[in-house]
């Protein structure tokens, strides 16, 4: 197999400390299994963007999409820049840049005793968020009018358009379709928002009747939001767009144990695709060595299943969930253990599995 090459973007805050955690993964594997990964690191994040002013550098975009199989990025977002400027710039940066307008984002519970629902088991929680991700009211459009007086106007629009939308939702039905899955149920607010999500509507009810042998379903966003709750085991696949699936995302990953658990991918298929833990740059923990880097492991292992090493990332997750069940762990999951010492003991089981 032909050398893959893969970016690192370790960010802000915890991302730093999880994306060690990850390379030290990547290179394990790459030892003990001579996995054709090479690994270039680069510093972009707050504080090069304090000190140089650079935040995405010109040029990055095109090279990463030319000369990279796939990016791991760690996290940005930095109280020094309250602006968050430049993580715009490199998060929504690449995955608009590059297109990627598939964020996948799984809700597996791995170990029950994780699951803050009662009586829950791991076959009630285990279905994948798709969430839209080059639109909706993540594009940046609109302004403000009479700022900073009584008069105030702002406006920030909401983009949907129907290339965008057909694509989120053919890609959730495939995948449905590729793994064996029944059921795709899309979210929206079209009962508030009738233009851009009655685009959602009549795009679904189109795509759908291609897939006659999954159930489509629809509910709105917010009974969505109670019935993850009330009853996941109903979910397989759901299909939400851009600013709908950030937020069912966090609330999906409380469902599996937290943020320290909760991976995600942006994709374009065939292109350039980018892997990053849903949690963010967390600057209250950063510096600690407490920050779970399961989060970023699992990532990797999505990471390593589209570069096409299926068992290395069935391992990744295995030995992650065998942590869980001997009490590896960071605080956040009730453990003593620190964000260094979780990712040594992962990396010496991953040894051991060869
Ligand atoms: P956050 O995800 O950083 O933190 C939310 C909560 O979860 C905090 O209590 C934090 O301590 C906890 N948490 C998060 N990750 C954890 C981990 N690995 N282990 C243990 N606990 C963990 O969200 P926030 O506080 O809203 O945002 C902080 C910064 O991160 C902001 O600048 C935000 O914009 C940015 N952000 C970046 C990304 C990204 O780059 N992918 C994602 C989300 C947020
Ligand atoms: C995420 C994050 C980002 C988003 C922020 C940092 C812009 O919350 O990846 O979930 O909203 O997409
Ligand atoms: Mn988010």
């Amino acid at each position: 197999m032909p050398t893959q090459r893969i970016a690192i973007i370790p960010g802000d805050g915890i991302g730093l400390e999880v994306t060690a955690e990850a390379v030290k993964a990547l290179e394990t594997l790459r030892e003990t299994r001579g996995l054709p990964l090479e690994l270039v690191t680069f510093d972009w994040g707050a504080e090069k963007y304090l000190r140089e002013g650079v935040s995405l550098p010109p040029g990055a975009l095109e090279m990463l999409g030319r000369d990279f199989q796939a990016i791991f990025i760690g996290a940005v977002g930095d109280p020094r820049v309250p602006s968050n400027q430049h993580a715009a710039d490199i998060l929504l940066g690449i995955r608009f840049g590059l297109d990627l307008y598939v964020n996948q984002r799984p809700v597996k519970l791995l170990d029950r005793r994780l699951c803050p629902l009662k009586d829950r088991t791991e076959a009630d929680v285990n279905f994948v968020i798709f969430r839209e991700n080059t639109e909706g009211s993540y594009v940046g459009i609109g302004g403000t009018f009479k700022r900073g007086t009584p008069d105030e106007v702002a406006v920030q629009e909401d983009v949907n358009t129907r290339k965008g939308v057909e694509r989120i939702l053919i890609y959730a039905f495939e995948y449905a379709r590729r793994h064996g899955w029944r059921k795709v149920c899309m979210s929206d607010k079209s009962n508030a928002m009738p233009h851009g999500h009655g685009l959602w509507q009549r795009t679904f009810a189109e795509v759908s009747r291609r897939y006659p042998e999954i159930e489509a379903s629809h509910l709105y966003v917010d009974t969505l939001a109670l019935e993850m709750v009330r009853d996941p085991s109903q979910f397989q696949v759901i299909v939400t767009c851009n600013m709908f699936g950030d937020i069912l995302s966090d609330l999906g990953a409380q469902l599996q144990g937290g943020l320290g658990l909760a991976p995600s991918a942006n994709l374009h298929p065939g292109r350039t695709s980018m892997f990053e833990t849903v949690h963010g740059s967390a600057p209250k923990l950063a510096g600690k060595n407490v920050a779970n880097p399961m989060a970023a492991l699992l990532t990797t292992a999505l990471m390593l299943e589209y570069l096409g090493h299926s068992e290395a990332a069935r391992d990744v997750e295995g030995v992650v969930a065998e942590a869980i069940r001997q009490g590896i762990t960071t605080p956040d999951l009730g453990g003593g253990a620190g964000t260094r010492e979780v990712g040594d003991w992962i990396c010496q089981r991953l040894r051991q599995r060869v």
